[in-house]
């Protein structure tokens, strides 16, 4: 019975980050997150990595991934800890991949917990770790370790091509009228990750922000001085995010 309830527990919300809950809200939001998929896409169509294999991480179903920067490479190694995630990623893109003649391999496993062995296992690869950081915290549900794990990141991923896009906060907000203003202060290379709570606070309130927001504790993902970009995600009606998009060039491969 304990199994059983694991099981429709996994294929619910796996492990409260993805799951049925999950894709059938993508589905059906997918016209309201055309503005946020095509900033995604842009941000990734100038992310050039020379690497010809990727390793995606919370692929999911892709649901948010343009399937013009998959066909860039000649393999690519997909995990999420989802039991939904291999045939829900190989409906949306399998078609495409093949197309293009670019292996697929679906992995269900937690990356974030193997990641020494990923990178030993695809060492010619670049990694896109795809809107799972944000989501850590609530995995671990220990605030500490799930900020310390975030931290450390990049370090083990040293000398490496990867790139991100994560929550940075969200929350619930009294107007849609703060997209412009978020893309303006993009523009303006206001450096989402190293601002203060003061700052950060200014910046919600600019955006119509109300009550309390949940900060991701992703602040640290990219190193100071690494360009991100500020993406605004309307993930419900009166219920946005922040998303913060980077890319780090490791090394020549
Ligand atoms: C918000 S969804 C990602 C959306 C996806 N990138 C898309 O475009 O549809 C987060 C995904 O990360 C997965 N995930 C969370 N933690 C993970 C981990 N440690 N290892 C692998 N996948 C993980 C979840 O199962 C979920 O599918």
């Amino acid at each position: 019975m304990k199994k059983f309830l694991g099981l429709l527990g996994d294929l619910w919300h796996a492990g409260g980050t993805g799951g049925l809950n999950w894709h059938v809200h993508a589905y059906s939001a997918s016209r309201a997150w055309l503005g946020t998929i095509s900033e995604i896409a842009r941000f990734l169509q100038q992310v050039q990595p020379q690497a010809h294999e990727l390793v995606l991480v919370g692929a999911s179903a892709g649901w948010m991934m343009p399937p013009s920067w998959l066909s860039r490479f000649d393999r690519i190694d997909a995990y999420d800890i989802d039991p939904l995630a291999a045939r829900l990623f190989r409906w949306r893109h399998g078609e495409s991949l093949r197309a293009h003649g670019i292996a697929l391999h679906m992995h269900r496993q937690d990356a974030l917990a193997s990641l020494p062995e990923l990178l030993q296992r695809h060492p010619r690869a670049c990694l896109w770790f795809d809107n799972l950081l944000g989501q850590h915290r609530y995995r671990v549900r220990d605030e500490a370790r799930a900020e310390q794990e975030i931290t450390d990141l990049k370090h083990q991923l040293q000398g490496r091509n990867w790139g991100s896009v994560h929550d940075l906060y969200s929350g619930p907000t009294q107007h849609m009228a703060w997209a412009d203003r978020i893309t303006t202060l993009t523009r303006a290379g206001v450096d989402a990750g190293q601002l203060n709570s003061q700052q950060a606070q200014t910046l919600l309130q600019d955006v119509g922000a109300k009550d309390v927001w949940s900060d991701h504790l992703t602040s640290q993902v990219f190193a100071p001085g690494t360009p991100t970009t500020l993406i605004p995600w309307r993930f419900k009606d009166h219920h946005c995010h922040w998303l913060q998009a980077g890319w780090v060039q490791g090394r020549k491969l």
